[in-house]
């Protein structure tokens, strides 16, 4: 698995997400499963959330590394609700117990809310000094936010960004790449919906004898900076998704995909799912 550095580790460019896990006690089996496979092709970075089935996709992730800690870059976020000096604190050692673990390797705010985010960096600087975060970094944040911040411990910025959804290659992305700040594509197959249907999609990866899936985790990672962290539970979707990291794109698919999915010609309000 190809890495890239993110604040000071090398973290592998194809993640697993976790949104939806934890909801339905009849599939927790499965979703173990797919994670520790993941884990074992080499996609180690797990990212979660409080918000996920309310603490249940962290719980899921809890069993998953269990006794692989070590290998594992864990990666959760805080609600907005609680991402306040006391409430930040609080949300972690709820996080912890639940991911059967002292540590987060990376602690996100999970979209900008009603608290000042001094107030946010403060209280995330305090859990990297005590040892409970080993990072912390921002999720839905456009690049007025960014400068708002202007943190340069801000280890990343977790945003929607797949074929259909380009929007932020008008501005934010460039902006990230300047600051050498790694991006996070979240939803990067589209949740597996129709974009997956798409006939340029489907001729590109009937070229390259891959699935529209992989192709489009490809498409993401052409640029350096990018991490893809795509869900997946099914085993084959998770062996393919780890195989995505070997597809090399050539300039006419990136031409083919760019004619059936336009490119921002102007500045396009942040997606967010
Ligand atoms: N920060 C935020 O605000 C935010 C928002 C949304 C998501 N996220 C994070 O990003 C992660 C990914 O986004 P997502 O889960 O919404 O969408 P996604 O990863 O784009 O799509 C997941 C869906 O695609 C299917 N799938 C997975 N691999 C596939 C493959 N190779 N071929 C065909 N279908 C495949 C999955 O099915 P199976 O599960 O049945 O295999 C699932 O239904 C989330 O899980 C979450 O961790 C963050």
């Amino acid at each position: 698995m190809r890495t890239l550095e993110l604040a000071g580790v090398q973290v592998p460019i194809i993640g697993q997400g976790t949104w939806r896990m934890g909801e339905d006690r009849s599939a927790h089996r499965n979703e173990v499963a797919a994670l520790r496979q993941g884990i074992e092709l080499g996609m180690t970075l797990i990212d979660t959330a409080e918000m996920y089935a309310e603490g249940g996709a962290e719980e899921v992730v809890g069993e998953a590394i269990s006794g692989l800690r070590d290998q594992v870059f864990l990666v959760s976020k805080v609600y907005p609700h609680n991402a306040s000096r006391k409430g930040i604190p609080q949300a972690c050692e709820r996080s912890l117990r639940r991911l059967n673990t002292d540590y987060i390797d990376l602690y996100l705010l999970h979209w900008r809310g009603q608290y000042p985010l001094e107030e946010t960096v403060e209280a995330f600087e305090r859990l990297r000094e005590e040892g409970k975060i080993g990072r912390w970094g921002v999720s839905n944040f456009d690049v007025d936010d960014l400068q708002e911040l202007a943190a340069p411990a801000c280890a990343t910025n977790q945003v929607l960004y797949n074929l259909e959804e380009r929007g932020i290659e008008f501005d934010l992305l460039p902006w990230c790449e300047q600051q050498q700040l790694p991006v996070m594509a979240y939803c990067p197959i589209g949740q597996g919906g129709h974009m997956l249907v798409n006939s340029t999609l489907k001729q590109v990866a009937a070229r390259h004898e891959a699935t529209p899936a992989q192709v489009a985790l490809a498409w993401i990672l052409r640029q350096d900076s990018v991490i893809a962290i795509p869900k997946a539970v099914r085993p084959e979707h998770v062996t393919l998704n780890a195989q995505a990291a070997q597809l090399k794109l050539e300039a006419t698919d990136l031409e083919a995909l760019d004619h059936a999915f336009h490119a921002p010609q102007r500045k396009q309000r942040l997606a967010m799912v």
